[in-house]
């Protein structure tokens, strides 16, 4: 069977080194615009204000997905930068033994699908070498019926019409029936839906997760940042670890955290095309701010891997400690490893740098010699 590995990826998902939208998709953006200029900047600027006016809030974000404009304003400036979450996925989890081969057949949920960022991220992915000649089967769940529609709307233009996608509008507090169309799943893809749901659906959600993820399945958790969910990304994860599932990255069970809270969130920059609407152009928010928390069946993650490589080092995952909206290079790092949590403040974080891909990031999983007085870096999900 033929075999995937970082390059092959890196190939797809990267251009000069950079994660990158590819214009065929910004472009099948800017036509499926209904709603004229005017009144979609109006919209771009409202949604920002309100997902602004969340950030510290602990509680669920309610925003109403069903007017047009507010479909189109979140189709312009956000639903580029969430095309990357499956591109970023592969390229976390091609050290993981079950996904170097490629398979005949992929079977993918994507809860909260929307106006189809993961769906088009996978799509773009599997059309490409050397892993176009699997069958993709996708089921899309969302309780806007509009945003639906735009997306399927977005995939004719894209051509993605011979995949298997179907597509169901369904409240995932009360109806979960569509999510066994096609299971068991390879992946499960929860990506921005979280944060608009109370603690007792989501819990009540995840529980029914690990029943239909496949053997080698795997099931990835991103939410943009903010109190509720940097909370609830801890809460997710003692759960579904309880509902006997093993996250791969970013801390396996046992790892020593201080915190009630996640600081573990990836946050890239990316390039990407403006947004074409009729003859004006929109610019693309493209930056991608997300929690990154990866789970599957078989008990392996991220570490074990490194520990298969360097068998004498001890390893933990890193996260700035403070302010979550600080200037990134002048942070403090904790890092949680089995045995302690290793402070790292930000002049030592810079000393450990000797060239630009042992840079400490958030989400670094850094190796240190057994008596923790040196450490190297070694892995970033986004190297
Ligand atoms: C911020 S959008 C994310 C869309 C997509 N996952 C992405 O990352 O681009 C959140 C989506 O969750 C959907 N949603 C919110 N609550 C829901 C519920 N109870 N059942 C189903 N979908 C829900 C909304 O309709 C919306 O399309």
């Amino acid at each position: 069977m033929p075999v995937i590995n970082l390059e092959t990826i890196q190939g797809i998902v990267k251009r000069d080194g950079s994660l990158f939208v590819p214009e065929p998709i910004t472009e099948a953006i800017g036509a499926c615009i209904k709603s004229n200029h005017a009144d979609l900047l109006l919209e771009i600027e409202r949604l920002k204000r309100i997902y602004a006016s969340y950030v510290q809030r602990d509680e669920p974000m309610v925003v109403d997905y069903q007017g047009q404009v507010t479909i189109d304003a979140y189709s312009a400036n956000y639903l580029p930068r969430n095309t990357l979450i499956p591109k970023i996925l592969f390229l976390s989890i091609v050290e993981h033994p079950a996904f170097r081969d490629i398979p005949r057949e992929v079977r993918i949920l994507d809860l909260g699908s929307g106006t189809g960022g993961i769906v088009l991220g996978f799509l773009d992915l599997f059309q490409k070498e050397p892993l176009c000649r699997t069958n993709v089967k996708l089921v899309c769940c969302d309780a806007s019926k509009p945003s639906l529609a735009h997306q399927m709307r977005l995939l004719q233009k894209l051509k993605f019409a011979n995949y298997e996608v179907w597509h169901a509008t369904v409240d995932l507090k009360s109806n979960r029936s569509a999510l066994l169309r096609f299971a068991p799943y390879d992946f499960i893809v929860i990506a921005n839906l979280l944060t608009e749901l109370s603690p007792e659906h989501i819990d009540n959600l995840l529980l029914s997760l690990p029943d239909i993820l496949a053997k080698k399945g795997l099931l990835l958790i991103a939410e943009a940042p903010r109190l509720y969910t940097t909370k609830l990304t801890v809460h997710a994860s003692q759960l579904l670890r309880n509902g006997g599932l093993n996250q791969f990255y970013s801390c396996p069970p046992g790892h020593q955290c201080s915190s009630e809270r996640c600081y573990v969130w990836l946050q890239t920059s990316f390039e990407c095309p403006n947004v074409k609407v009729g003859t004006r152009l929109i610019r693309v928010t493209n930056t991608l701010k997300t929690t990154w928390v990866l789970f599957c069946r078989s008990k392996y993650s991220i570490y074990d891997f490194l520990c298969e490589k360097y068998p004498n080092l001890k390893w933990g995952c890193a996260a700035p400690f403070g302010q979550e909206f600080d200037i990134e290079e002048k942070m403090d790092y904790q890092v949680c490893t089995p045995d302690k949590v290793i402070n790292i403040t930000h002049s030592r974080a810079k000393a450990l740098v000797r060239d630009k891909k042992s840079v400490i990031l958030r989400g670094s999983i850094i190796g240190f010699t057994k008596d923790y007085s040196k450490a190297s870096i070694l892995w970033h999900p986004l190297y």
